[in-house]
């Protein structure tokens, strides 16, 4: 029998979802990337070559699968085409179909403008967005200003409302210093937006793709991209992106309801990451924070820029777990601590008040809360051989369960090291 399982992540994004999607997406027959754009990078290594996807699903080198990118993701035409030219390349595009929905939206050029410009405007309070403009295409969609893939097939039927735009954006553009489009410029973008994406582009709503193929007991993987410190709505907002980053977001991205949804596993790491501003109360400044950043490898995928590096976050986990209805939890990168007396945080303190999940604070609040910390030892030896958790030091059993523990569910899976195959399995999750 088949089942629906959607994997996220569970902190602020980079928890190594794509190596762990990858592994688990060997046995999945539909896999589906909901949301975001090339603001995520998902990197995976197959026959010790690594690759990078940031628009793909992670199981595109999977010849059982059939991936697709899905309603709520925003696509730069001309990245997508990078992307595929380069999985391509490294022998890495296996899957028996790459669809793109008909629903997703498209980043227009303007887009990448917009972000540039309101972005250095806001000086230090910056967000310090991946600049692959994902905040401004999302904002075009609400604003009813939006360009969608299915649009690519009536592109005559479209120039009106390309003026449209035009209307509303160039002003703007033009307040910035920017160069503005005309109608034409943008009809030459769309067509070359054409002429990549038609081959890909799906002729069925994905909706009925997805919902077929539960009807008919195959395994559907669905992919979250970032994490919920990063969600549009719960997240530490205004430091976040632009997407539903939760499990929720699951439902729109593929076109579900929720009582298709068998599992929900977050992936953790076993300390945290952050890229960009905002809060993060158990950061680590100094030496320690940049050896876990050295040995983590933890610079981000899309672009490059060094990941700020903290303790694991307990109150995040805690407020994280309930907001995705995690079912299981997905332990990665504890192989980096080897050596490293480690801390995770319980809780927050502010004042007198103790505070047991982040989001019973508002994001300003989060500048200045006193984490508390409980020490979990070290571990001396490599645990990348280790595929039983009996096999596992102590203190690394510890660790484990202790973000089991504050996640509320069961451990699914601990990634031990990069490659695949370096993994602890507790639960088949296509068959438990
Ligand atoms: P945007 O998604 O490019 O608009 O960036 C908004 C915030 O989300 C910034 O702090 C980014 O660094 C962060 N962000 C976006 N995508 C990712 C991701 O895949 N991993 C980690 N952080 C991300």
């Amino acid at each position: 029998m088949g089942r629906l399982i959607v994997y996220g992540g569970n902190q602020w994004g980079d928890e190594g979802k794509g190596r762990l999607v990858h592994e688990f997406g060997e046995d999945a027959d539909v896999v589906v990337r909901v949301a975001g754009g090339a603001n995520s990078g998902h990197t995976q290594f197959v026959d010790g070559v690594k690759a990078v996807t940031h628009l793909a699903p992670s199981a595109v080198s999977h010849s059982r699968a059939r991936c697709f990118l899905g309603n709520d993701m925003v696509i730069y035409p001309t990245g997508f085409e990078q992307e595929i030219t380069d999985l391509t390349a490294k022998g890495f595009l296996r899957c028996q179909q790459l669809g793109v929905s008909r629903l997703a939206q498209l980043v227009m050029p303007y887009c990448l403008d917009l972000e540039k410009f309101r972005e250095h405007a806001r000086g230090k309070a910056a967000i310090g967005t991946t600049g692959r403009g994902i905040g401004t295409t999302y904002e075009m969609q609400v604003r009813r200003l939006g360009l969608r893939v299915t649009d690519l097939l009536h592109l005559e039927q479209i120039r009106a409302y390309v003026k449209t735009i035009l209307n509303e954006i160039n002003p703007e553009l033009a307040h910035w210093g920017g160069q503005t489009y005309t109608v034409e410029d943008i009809m030459t973008f769309l067509e070359q937006a054409r002429q990549i994406l038609e081959p890909y582009i799906l002729k069925e709503p994905l909706s009925k793709i997805v919902t077929q193929a539960r009807d008919s007991e195959q395994n559907v993987l669905i992919e979250l991209a970032q994490g919920p410190g990063l969600d549009k709505t719960h997240g530490t907002y205004p430091y976040v992106t632009s997407s539903c980053t939760l499990a929720g977001g699951a439902c729109s991205g593929a076109g579900i309801g929720p009582t298709l949804i068998d599992e929900v596993y977050g992936v953790t790491k076993a300390y945290c990451t952050r890229v960009g501003g905002g809060p993060f109360p158990t950061e680590l400044d100094g030496d320690l924070g940049e050896e876990i950043r050295a040995r983590g490898q933890e610079y981000g995928a899309s672009t490059g820029r060094p990941r700020r590096v903290g303790w694991h976050d307990g109150p995040q986990t805690r407020a994280a777990s309930r907001v995705g209805g995690l079912t299981g939890v997905v332990i990665t990168k504890g192989d980096v601590l080897q050596g490293i007396n480690t801390m995770v945080c319980d809780y927050y303190q502010q004042g007198d008040r103790i505070i047991r999940d982040l989001d019973e604070l508002d994001t300003l609040d989060l500048q200045d809360v006193q984490p508390h910390f409980q020490e979990m030892g070290s571990f001396d030896n490599d645990i990348s051989g280790c595929r039983a958790f009996e096999d596992l030091p102590k203190a690394a059993q510890k660790l484990f369960l202790m973000i089991s523990q504050l996640a509320g569910v069961p451990l699914v899976a601990i990634s031990v090291g990069q490659h695949k195959g370096q993994t602890i399995i507790m639960q088949n999750p296509w068959r438990d």
